[in-house]
């Protein structure tokens, strides 16, 4: 083992909904550790914008605007990403999405929005970019942001929990499958993480206030997109080459914590 072995060095990665949060931690931290990064998000502009601050810190990167959504999109993608920088090596399977609403308010339109991106979304990039993997002989790295409501309930995000719950043992069943082939599947799976997305939702009627959000988690603050983009960057290192098949929690410690709760004055209680 040497010090090195975290580095990314010459390797390729494509991180999809790289245009803003955690999927933009992701793809700067990469490229800060090596890397070469194809930024797949559907919107162009913040694409574009993620990719030319990496090259303005001396990185190498490239925007290429897709829908994860959609195979064809993602097999070009991954086709133009192997033609520009001659191979793969990373994928990380950021896009997700979630909406708060009871079972029964979604609706058939409301689950099937959420399987479409959040299972669509996580399909169609592994499937192009694991066959790229194998074409190229060397292995490979796959990585999957799924979220702490993979892991516990989820009262009004059941749909998403689910999502994010068949994501984690997708991750468990796709790493034996494609463990012959050396690549290593892995996920990580976040709480609160400050993004534009969680902004949001914080601005909304039911986001509750940042600060008692902040009270539940045991180490007391939000978690960044550089908290994830670190234990992303381990995860596709040759430092986790021992690893395949876990969802790394990178909550604080929230799902540690499991019922308990910090009381205002600091200590920790439960049933309240
Ligand atoms: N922010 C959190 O607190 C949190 C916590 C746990 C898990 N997560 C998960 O992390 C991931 C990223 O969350 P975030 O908060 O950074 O989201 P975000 O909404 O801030 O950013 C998502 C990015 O994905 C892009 N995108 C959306 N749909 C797309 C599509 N169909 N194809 C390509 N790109 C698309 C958007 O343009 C945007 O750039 C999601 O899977 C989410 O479920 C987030």
């Amino acid at each position: 083992m040497d010090p090195s072995d975290i580095l990314l060095t010459d390797r390729v990665a494509i991180v999809t909904g790289a245009g803003q949060g955690i999927g933009e931690g992701i793809a700067r931290g990469f490229a800060r550790f090596g890397a070469r990064v194809v930024v797949a998000d559907k919107n162009a502009e913040t694409g574009e914008r993620t990719a030319a601050a990496i090259r303005e810190s001396g990185g190498d990167a490239l925007s290429i605007p897709t829908d994860v959504r959609e195979f064809e999109q993602v097999k070009a993608m991954v086709d133009q990403t192997v033609k520009h920088f001659g191979r793969l090596d990373i994928l990380v399977n950021n896009v997700g999405g979630v909406r708060y609403a009871s079972f029964l308010d979604l609706g058939q339109k409301g689950w099937g929005t959420h399987t479409r991106l959040n299972f669509d979304g996580l399909f169609g990039p592994t499937d192009a970019a694991v066959r790229a993997m194998i074409a190229g002989g060397r292995g490979g790295v796959v990585l999957n942001v799924a979220s702490i409501e993979a892991l516990r309930a989820a009262p009004m995000f059941s749909v998403y929990a689910a999502c994010k719950a068949g994501m984690v043992n997708f991750t468990r069943s796709l790493a034996l499958e494609l463990a012959d082939h050396g690549i290593r599947v892995n996920a990580i799976a976040p709480d609160i993480v400050d993004t534009p997305h969680l902004q949001a939702f914080e601005g909304s009627a039911t986001g509750g206030s940042r600060e008692a959000r902040e009270r539940g988690v045991p180490l007391r603050r939000a978690g960044t997109i550089e908290d994830c983009a670190n234990a992303c960057i381990f995860l596709a290192s040759a430092m986790a080459s021992y690893v395949t098949g876990v969802t790394l929690s990178v909550d604080g410690g929230t799902f540690a914590s499991s019922g308990w709760t910090r009381n205002p004055d600091g200590s920790w209680g439960l049933f309240h």
